[in-house]
């Protein structure tokens, strides 16, 4: 892929998230989420790409636009296609809420390769590179802790492992406490912790435990682009999403996926703020300006940009800046 595919995939992540802010802290998730969609949609019409959505909104029938399956990007037969993993509002509820961390976020690879997952649940451990080979979800909470302390020459005791505050959880939290662990509950938004994990800045460790199988696959993505690791298996609410699996071409719907089944070769991922969290700072208006910040990772070269971007906010004579 064309290196300046990453600043035209900011963009789009960009517009997604102005839309969003619109709606922080307003209490509307489906609209806040509504706006990023529309505006991530428009904005790719603009990347010189043939984009097909694998990873979006839902099927079809149920999502009118960046729906799975649905092209994307100018039909010129001249450009590159890619396959996209979406997630227009990565935190619905942090961003309806004001809560932190809520982002615009896309992986971007070559053509069939990034897993088509259906939108179902993924049981989840992300670590940074000294997890790769070290981890994995054949192993208990506590043995995956220790193993992953060992391999960073330290004691489980100083250890950070995030999860989901879920009831779902209670056991893996306790057993991951026991074993020495300083657990730090989130109320929604795995992605970010788990692309934290790669970062020297950050003091998470781990991210563990079950949560949306789409953004199990953005998580891989940007932990293939930074060296880390991502160990996954779907788990199905019911026996259509199973089918919807199958259907969807994997031949064993409960097989361990590591980082290559989640997806392979030229990545581009890229995740703007909608509201601050420990990774990105969300879209600010100061004067008649707004201030975004980004972060956009390519992993044929390993390069992690920090994004800082200052926009007229007048350009923006919708709705959307105004309120901001
Ligand atoms: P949304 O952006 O769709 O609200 O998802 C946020 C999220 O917290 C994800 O980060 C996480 O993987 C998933 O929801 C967890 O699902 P659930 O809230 O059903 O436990």
């Amino acid at each position: 892929m064309d290196r300046r595919l990453v600043l035209e995939y900011t963009r789009v992540t960009e517009a997604a998230a102005i839309s969003a802010a619109s709606m922080i802290g307003r209490g509307e998730k489906d609209e806040a989420d509504a706006r990023a969609v529309a505006a991530m949609r428009e904005a790719f019409e603009r990347v010189p790409a043939r984009g097909t959505i694998v990873i979006g909104e839902g099927e079809r029938d149920e999502a009118p636009m960046l729906y799975i399956g649905e092209r994307v990007g100018p039909n010129d037969p001249d450009l590159v296609e890619v396959d996209i993993a979406v997630d227009p509002l990565e935190g619905t509820n942090l961003c309806a809420n004001g809560g932190p961390g809520a982002m615009a976020v896309l992986a971007v690879a070559l053509k069939g390769h990034l897993l088509a997952a259906p939108d179902t649940y993924m049981s989840k451990i992300a670590t940074g590179p000294e997890g790769r080979g070290v981890v994995s979800l054949e192993m208990s909470p506590a043995e995956n802790l220790r193993a992953l302390a060992a391999a960073k020459k330290r004691r489980p005791d100083e250890m950070t492992v995030v999860v989901l505050d879920r009831p779902r959880h209670t056991e893996v939290i306790r057993e991951l406490r026991q074993a020495g662990a300083r657990v730090l509950l989130i109320t929604d938004g795995d992605v970010a912790p788990a692309v934290a994990t790669c970062l020297p800045t950050s003091s998470i460790d781990m991210v563990y435990g079950i949560g949306g199988a789409p953004e199990g696959v953005l998580a891989a993505s940007a932990l293939h682009c930074l060296g880390g690791e991502f160990c996954g298996q779907l788990r199905f609410r019911n026996d259509g999403e199973r089918e919807r699996a199958s259907k969807m071409g994997m031949d064993d719907p409960d097989k361990f996926l590591g980082l290559s089944d989640l997806c392979r070769g030229d990545v581009i991922f890229v995740a703007t703020g909608v509201t601050s969290g420990p990774l990105l700072k969300g879209v600010r208006r100061i004067g008649d300006r707004l201030h975004l910040h980004s972060l956009a990772l390519r992993s044929q070269t390993g390069t992690l940009r920090n994004v800082k971007t200052s926009v007229d906010a007048g350009r923006f004579s919708f709705e959307y800046a105004r309120s901001l």
